[in-house]
């Protein structure tokens, strides 16, 4: 809701009101970011006017004798005003370089489309209030939009050019939010490939803090998504903030806290991705960052971005609709298939119970190994003699859905596109372009070339039988054209493309990726409604970056496949039971060469599909709630799913200790007056898990790693541990519920949990 009185402005959601103010001096100012506001007691927030001290500058003696821009709590900063923090807006022109806007006027209004960019959907009221620097002829729009429902404000900026004069952004952020410190951490990711998602915090001191990326795209670097939260806060419960950018290009955050703790936080389009000139009558319009608050800890910013995400920025064809269990190829085979490979995979993916199968890179031009073909995106006939809809029909005769990998945005120096067009590829015409993964990537400014690649992925998805894409990206840019503009001017190529797709092939779902995820943001999940969260499949490593990640955004965006025992990345070797326990949070797939199952991993993977289907709905839409975590290097994992009827917990292990203690799930949210079905996922023990203790209990000698110990393994596993009962939630919610100990190398009993190192579990809490 959003209420006008004269120069207030409140704004306010469910459990926050954002309450701004025109000051004395004309400027747009913040009283109050955070929990709601009684409307009588508005006045009340109004934070007191910022002293002036020693060399301060008073912005205007005649208004206000002491009014100095750096103490106020602006909303919109720009320089050589008196206030030397990080400014959000920054212009030159032959006039010069102060541009001092002051409030004109303010209108209210249903949030409008955002022309060029992704806008999110479903109910939202605009505030727009509208300053003015009348000497310099520039315009500045502050646009809010409020999203009542999940607790989160939209903020970006209009700027234009209403002089007769051109003049240059050099730099113009989303959004600026200013805060008075009472200990505040800053807690954002890090990463790189297959290992994005990285956790870094840091208490923040007096510094100017500035993350983000300047790649071209969002990256796996920082994520847009980032928390500031106080000091004391939890995972369940004090005071955070949570900000995030809808915008998949070159990035900044900005955190700066100055001498009396006032912490100005910042987002936006990096400026090293943004030199815009705008003639007179021009306008530019940034990308929506976005921002909520909550009180209850860190799982009170997933629950709202995960609100947000659902509900207004996947497309609304996709918006909580049950995502399928993929077997996708690129494991199991890389490059190295054919036709008939393919066939008893797919087969093999259907007797498991998988829904679709994706076939990944390696499918056209003369595309063997990762130097060739590129934007050449006709079947390699030698693997597929019977084209893509050969494999599509044989696949969907067996009643799975066919998808197929794309890198739309690339080209190889050896396809024939680059022998046609030379042109169309990144390059400043002056040096030779370097080269990424031995590709280079196609100037999407260009619109013959967004046409020819409409075109060429239209071909494949008219004929209908694709259901599915895997949209990759797999290299960084570089080597741009002397445009300031440029990366900001590719990103809108890049929206235009896949918003002309994804309109004329709305039943195609899509999957977002980029060399795993260096480009899952809100951007991307606009028009792709899932992501591929890394290309680091190991168990471990994707619990600890879907935790990270889960903060910002819900399990239905996160891609997760099962893959080989023995991890291509870490080469370290997990259970496939362990396995599907954590990619089971999200979007499950599999992905390895199935049909080197023996029967007992067969017979297991079909009942992990077999549960997932059951549950399939709390695990992708679910409220994600993380009950406990890795601290310092050991110990456990430990989150919950719920929904109104169910909640499903992943337990994951830290490296084994010699002394486990006793253990209970400290569950959170249940209903307290409703009684529970508890139990523990069915898992097994392979025999050779025991190495030579087995012949303890053998009556023939078992030689570890020997030939009887092989062959036996593949038909015959021990029953892991059980756990079975009912309780009432709010016992539950005490923690009261014993799992067991775990292994410690004596006093084996049926309770012992042998989860080994990085080892993992479900348990399921469903409603009587
Ligand atoms: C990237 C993706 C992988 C796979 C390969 C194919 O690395 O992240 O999942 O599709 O490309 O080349």
């Amino acid at each position: 809701m959003i209420t006008i009185n004269e120069k207030t402005f409140a704004l306010s959601t469910r459990e926050t009101t954002l309450l701004l103010r025109v000051n004395e001096i004309g400027k747009v100012v913040c009283d109050h970011y955070g929990r709601r506001l009684e409307h009588d007691d508005l006045a009340l927030a109004a934070v007191p006017d910022g002293v002036t001290t020693g060399r301060t500058i008073v912005y205007d003696e005649k208004q206000s004798e002491k009014l100095a821009l750096p103490s106020i709590h602006g909303e919109y900063s720009t320089p050589f005003k008196g206030d030397d923090y990080s400014p959000s807006l920054e212009i030159v022109s032959d006039k010069g370089r102060l541009y001092d806007f002051v409030f004109v006027s303010a209108l209210s209004r249903p949030l409008e489309k955002m022309e060029g960019y992704p806008t999110p959907h479903g109910e939202a009221e605009e505030l727009i209030l509208l300053c003015r620097d009348e000497k310099m002829g520039a315009e500045l729009e502050l646009h809010y939009a409020v999203f009542e429902d999940c607790d989160v404000i939209g903020k970006f900026v209009l700027v234009r050019n209403v002089g007769e004069k051109p003049f240059t952004l050099r730099r113009v952020y989303s959004s600026q939010f200013c805060l008075e410190d009472q200990g505040y951490v800053l807690h954002a990711s890090y990463g790189s490939w297959a290992g994005e998602f990285q956790r870094a915090e840091t208490p923040i001191g007096h510094f100017r803090y500035e993350l983000g990326s300047d790649s071209g795209s969002s990256s796996d670097q920082h994520n847009p998504f980032f928390m500031v939260r106080r000091d004391d806060a939890s995972l369940r419960t004090g005071a955070v903030y949570g900000f995030n950018l809808i915008y998949s290009g070159s990035h900044r955050i900005v955190v700066e806290k100055d001498a009396f703790g006032l912490i100005r936080i910042q987002q936006g389009i990096s400026p090293r991705g943004l030199e815009k000139t705008l003639a007179p009558g021009d306008t530019f319009l940034t990308p929506m960052a976005v921002l909520t608050y909550t009180h209850n800890g860190l799982n009170g910013i997933s629950k709202h971005m995960h609100a947000f995400v659902n509900d207004h920025v996947i497309p609304t064809r996709f918006a909580r609709v049950p995502r399928p269990i993929a077997f996708n190829n690129w494991e199991g085979t890389y490059m190295k298939f054919n036709e008939a490979k393919l066939h008893s995979l797919a087969k093999k993916a259907k007797d498991l119970g998988c829904e679709l199968f994706v076939l990944d890179d390696g499918w056209f031009g003369h595309r063997d190994a990762d130097n060739s073909s590129l934007g050449d995106w006709d079947v390699y006939k030698k693997k597929l003699p019977h084209g893509i809809e050969g494999i599509s029909k044989y696949v969907r005769k067996l009643g799975l859905k066919f998808g197929l990998w794309f890198e739309p945005e690339m080209a190889s120096p050896d396809s024939h596109l680059l022998e046609q067009h030379p042109d169309w590829v990144i390059q400043d015409g002056i040096h030779e372009p370097s080269l990424g993964r031995h590709q280079l990537v196609l100037d999407l400014t260009k619109k013959e070339v967004r046409d020819y690649l409409f075109d060429a992925l239209s071909n494949h998805l008219s004929t209908g039988c694709i259901d599915f894409v895997k949209w990759d990206y797999n290299r960084t840019i570089c080597d741009i054209p002397n445009s300031g503009s440029f990366l900001h001017d590719y990103i809108l190529g890049l929206y235009d493309l896949v918003g002309r797709l994804t309109k004329a092939f709305p039943d195609v779902l899509f999957e977002n990726c980029a060399s795993g995820g260096a480009r899952n943001d809100l951007g991307m999940f606009s028009y792709f409604p899932q992501g591929w969260v890394s290309d680091d499949t190991d168990s471990f490593e994707r619990a600890k970056m879907q935790l990270e990640m889960s903060f910002g955004y819900p399990q239905s965006v996160m891609s997760n496949h099962v893959s080989a025992k023995t991890n291509h990345q870490m080469l370290r070797k997990t259970g496939f039971g362990t396995k599907f326990d954590v990619a089971a949070i999200g979007v499950l797939g599999y992905e390895m060469d199935i049909s080197e199952l023996d029967s007992i991993e067969e017979k297991a993977i079909k009942s992990q599909i077999e549960f997932y289907k059951k549950h399939r709905e709390t695990l992708q839409f679910g409220i994600y709630r993380i009950l406990d975590t890795f601290e310092h290097g050991h110990g456990r994992l430990i989150v919950e799913v719920a929904d109104a009827n169910k909640a499903l917990v992943t337990y994951v292990n830290y490296v084994q200790t010699p002394h486990p203690g006793n253990e209970t799930l400290p569950m959170a949210g249940l209903d307290p007056e409703a009684t529970y079905a508890y139990s523990v996922r069915p898992e097994y023990h392979s025999l050779k898990t025991f190495g030579s203790l087995i012949n303890q209990v053998s009556p023939v000698h078992i030689k570890e790693e020997g030939v009887l110990v092989n062959v036996l393994s593949r038909f015959r596993g021990l029953d892991a541990e059980g756990l079975k009962g009912e309780a009432k939630g709010c016992t539950l919610n005490a923690g009261a519920l014993q799992i067991g100990r775990q292994w410690a190398g004596t006093g084996y009993d049926d309770s012992t949990r042998i989860l080994l190192d990085f080892g993992a579990r479900i348990y399921v809490f469903e409603k009587k």
